[in-house]
């Protein structure tokens, strides 16, 4: 298992899921949560760039994994939703829940900016963890050992991935999600260009 190996830029995640141009983007380099956190403190532009590109490119998807991931939500309104990776934060508009957004940038109120390989959450603080195409970063398993750390005993874990990075490769992902803490429960599902798993944070 190379996680590092499986890591993606920002421009690589756009072409491997939504098929813009990578030429219209910056390439930064493949770097640590840690690196790109540092680099979008001091100039946000690259993340404002981004997520312009990227909101287009989500306008042709036929399905946005954020939309099935509210779905699923939706019945618990009472849950406290962690969004690691939030980006524009779309499922605090989607749901009535409170809904904690985390990520590089804070573009929008209740969205905490922090690297989410370590962030200000207390422990056992969040129902339900949503990691929506957000596995990025050379350190991305890191993300996934935060989780558990803030969620509640049997909280409960939705990631979506762009089917093209993990085709070959799902047992890495699913790897990786057991050993920070967490039973994977029911079958991987795949839709249009997505994956989802989900997993429930496993008895300690
Ligand atoms: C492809 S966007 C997905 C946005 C949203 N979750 C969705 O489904 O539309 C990935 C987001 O994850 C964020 N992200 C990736 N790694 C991160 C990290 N270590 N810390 C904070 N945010 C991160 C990126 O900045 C970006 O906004």
């Amino acid at each position: 298992m190379r996680p590092a190996a499986r890591s993606l830029s920002y421009t690589r995640l756009m072409s491997a899921c939504s098929g813009v141009q990578p030429a219209r983007v910056p390439e930064p380099a493949v770097s640590s949560s840690q690196t790109t956190h540092q680099r979008l403190q001091l100039d946000p532009s690259e993340w404002y760039l981004y997520h312009t590109l990227y909101r287009e490119a989500r306008a042709t998807w036929a399905e946005r994994p954020v939309d099935r991931i509210a779905d699923r939500i939706r019945v618990r309104p009472d849950w406290v939703v962690g969004d690691f990776g939030c980006g524009e934060c779309l499922l605090q508009d989607k749901l009535p829940n409170k809904v904690i957004g985390i990520d590089h940038v804070a573009a929008k109120e209740g969205v905490i900016a922090c690297d989410m390989a370590a962030t200000s959450l207390g422990d056992e603080s969040l129902d339900v963890s949503v990691f929506s195409l957000s596995l990025m970063g050379t350190n991305w398993p890191d993300y996934l050992k935060e989780a558990p750390r803030t969620l509640k005993p049997y909280g409960y874990l939705v990631i979506a991935e762009p089917v093209g990075r993990w085709r070959d490769d799902l047992t890495t992902l699913r790897t990786v999600i057991e050993s920070a803490g967490f039973r994977v429960i029911g079958d991987v599902e795949q839709r249009y260009d997505f994956v989802y798993l989900t997993a429930l944070k496993a008895d300690t």
